[in-house]
């Protein structure tokens, strides 16, 4: 090989044009190729729990909706939220409970929650009338699966089970038993960018040192990236403490051992994230301050780990068995489920992201974000998301979050302009983004 093909086979493992986010070939292709094809996460299963639960979804065009039907965890139908006879959506509502019957309101048509259709209003209209066919006026049922607590559709009958699609993020992150864990936040956000735009920036770590700067100073982590299967995966790497801020006061300060740098960086994300680190895992860090200096590190570690379990179980929560500290660890810090999806999880729980595109407008997309924690079995949680109309009415409610939100329009702007070619991920902490778009290519073929 010479230096040029070196160079240029480089280029090709790392390089993605801009037009993956700006041709309308490639909006089209992932409309038609993309959406109606891969499994969407519908909504957490707890939002269904009892018989007649009810949960709407929008994808692209395709408008969706899960009801609970009986007490088997299984039971749950999917059908298209679409009425048969002139194509009127049929629930309006997001979410709540539906009687056995549920009923058009435009001329009152009446499905049964597997879609057949139960009477139509004056049906003696079609008295002798061959195509009024209740069988052929039923509404499709589409696939429907159950993973962690998320209820998740497929609109491809033929698409591949929902667990073999997820074997390869289940296999590490089923230990987190996310099924148990309920939401300390639900927000949602009309986020001002292309949905590509939002996965993106949380399927990486390479973004921390310069993008996250209010409390810790990431500067000096690197984390290292895979694929697993269509998925993607980063964890960290092990480095030395960092400086942090001292909490209430305007400076720095260097950790000088392993629990007080743990204790700092606990401390950021239970302050200013509200997700991964949550009141069991906060308590734990302020334990480790108890340790002597010269506690060697694996000891910090093992304790760290073993008051987390105490104070979830203190909490009156339970706390997973399988969940030991090398199936944390093993797991890492952060999964994209291909193709919209991010799980982020952690001892008490997990941090969840959904990024849903807008059915118009390339440059909008509705992202979910729940951070999930272990709770008593009496503990819901909201029932409903707080919902913002963009990024800047967010504002306040997450400092982390916001760090991130503040570079997605530049970016979403930035990758139009002429001037930009297309993205040169970092071969080893973006991995997974390089993959992402492989992925996108597979599915969607090239612009
Ligand atoms: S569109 Fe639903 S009953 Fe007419
Ligand atoms: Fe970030």
């Amino acid at each position: 090989m010479t230096e040029q093909q070196g160079q240029d086979k480089f280029k090709a493992d790392v390089f993605v044009p801009a037009d993956r986010w700006t041709s309308p070939q490639r909006d089209a292709a992932e409309r038609e190729k993309l959406w109606p094809k891969t499994w969407q996460l519908v909504c957490r299963e707890d939002l269904i729990s009892s018989v007649g639960n009810f949960c709407t979804h929008q994808i692209l065009d395709d408008p969706v909706i899960v009801i609970r039907t009986g007490e088997g965890p299984d039971d749950i139908s999917a059908i298209y939220n679409v009425c048969q006879h002139r194509g009127r959506k049929l629930v309006d509502r997001k979410s709540g409970t539906l009687g056995h019957e549920i009923a058009c309101r435009f001329h009152g048509w009446r499905f049964g929650w597997d879609g057949a259709l139960k009477s139509a209003t004056n049906e003696d209209d079609w008295d002798g009338c061959p195509a009024f066919d209740k069988q052929q006026l039923s509404i499709p049922q589409i696939q429907v699966g159950r993973w962690g607590g998320f209820v998740f559709v497929n609109l491809d009958p033929e698409a591949e089970p929902l667990d073999t699609w997820l074997a390869p993020v289940a296999e590490h992150l089923d230990p987190f038993h996310l099924e148990e864990c309920r939401p300390h936040f639900w927000a949602r956000i009309d986020a001002p960018v292309n949905w590509k735009t939002y996965i993106e920036a949380f399927n990486e770590g390479y973004h921390s040192g310069e993008t996250h700067i209010i409390g810790i100073n990431y500067r000096g982590m690197k984390s290292p990236s895979g694929t697993h299967g269509p998925h993607g995966q980063f964890w960290s790497e092990a480095s030395g403490f960092g400086e942090y801020k001292v909490p209430g006061k305007n400076s720095w300060k260097m950790s000088t051992t392993l629990q007080e740098h743990l204790w700092a960086n606990m401390a950021h994300q239970y302050n200013t994230l509200f997700a991964l680190t949550l009141e069991p895992t906060m308590k734990a860090a302020e334990r480790l301050r108890e340790l002597p200096d010269d506690t060697p590190p694996d000891v910090v570690m093992t304790r760290f780990y073993e008051y987390t379990v105490e104070e979830t179980e203190k909490s009156g929560a339970s706390f997973p068995s399988d969940l030991t500290m090398e199936a944390s660890n093993r797991a890492g810090t952060d999964w994209h489920i291909f193709p919209n999806m991010i799980i982020l999880p952690s001892l008490d729980g997990a941090l969840v992201y959904r990024a849903v595109p807008d059915a118009k407008d390339r440059d909008k997309c509705v992202v979910d974000i729940w951070s999930l924690g272990r709770y008593p079995k009496d503990y819901a949680g909201p029932q409903e998301p707080a919902c913002f109309a963009d990024f800047e009415s967010f504002r306040g409610n997450n400092p982390f979050l916001e760090e991130d939100f503040d570079n997605m329009e530049a970016v979403n702007d930035g990758m139009k302009s002429r001037g930009f070619r297309g993205a040169t991920y970092n071969p080893y902490q973006e991995s997974q983004i390089r993959h992402f778009h492989a992925m996108l290519d597979k599915w969607c073929g090239t612009p």
